[in-house]
């Protein structure tokens, strides 16, 4: 497995899994061009990091990270491939983030995970996060 930073070849692919992620948390929908323009737009912007994952020349996963400030970052959502799971790809993904983020002089990285989603909060606590703070909502 090759875990490197995305180019602009990988942005179908990661549009196209983008759109998996959204079906995969039940979210509204939208198209694969759709997730394109979004994530192109991201990905052309220098605030913004994205990771893929290789396994025999395709892209298995991705995550990323947005810069917030010289010593914060926002973690993105991240995805592998179903039959990839459990092989240790996020784990490989994060790690390699977190060595970029540190070269940056990144000290935090924060991020969100619903909390319904046991297998993201599971594999976000054991790669080391913790809560620090917990979103509550009623409905109306
Ligand atoms: C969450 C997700 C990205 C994890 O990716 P992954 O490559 O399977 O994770 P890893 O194999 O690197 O797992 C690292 C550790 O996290 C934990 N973990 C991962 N998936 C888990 C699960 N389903 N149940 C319990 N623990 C889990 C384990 O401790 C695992 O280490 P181990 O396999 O040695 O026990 C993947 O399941 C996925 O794409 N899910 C759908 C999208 C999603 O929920 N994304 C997160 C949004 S916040």
């Amino acid at each position: 497995m090759v875990i490197r930073c995305a180019t602009e070849q990988d942005l179908p692919r990661i549009a196209e899994m983008t759109r998996d992620l959204t079906v995969h948390m039940g979210a509204y929908t939208w198209a694969v061009d759709k997730h394109l323009k979004h994530v192109r737009r991201r990905f052309e912007n220098s605030r913004y990091i994205h990771i893929v994952a290789e396994l025999d020349h395709s892209i298995i996963g991705f995550t990323g990270v947005e810069l917030k400030t010289k010593r914060t970052a926002y973690m993105l959502k991240g995805y592998v491939e179903p039959s990839c799971r459990r092989t240790g790809v996020m784990r490989a993904m994060e790690k390699r983030l977190t060595e970029i983020l540190r070269e940056l002089g990144i000290s935090k990285l924060d991020l969100l995970v619903d909390s319904g989603n046991r297998e993201g909060r599971s594999t976000w606590v054991a790669l080391g996060y913790q809560s620090v703070r917990e979103t509550m909502r009623k409905e109306l």
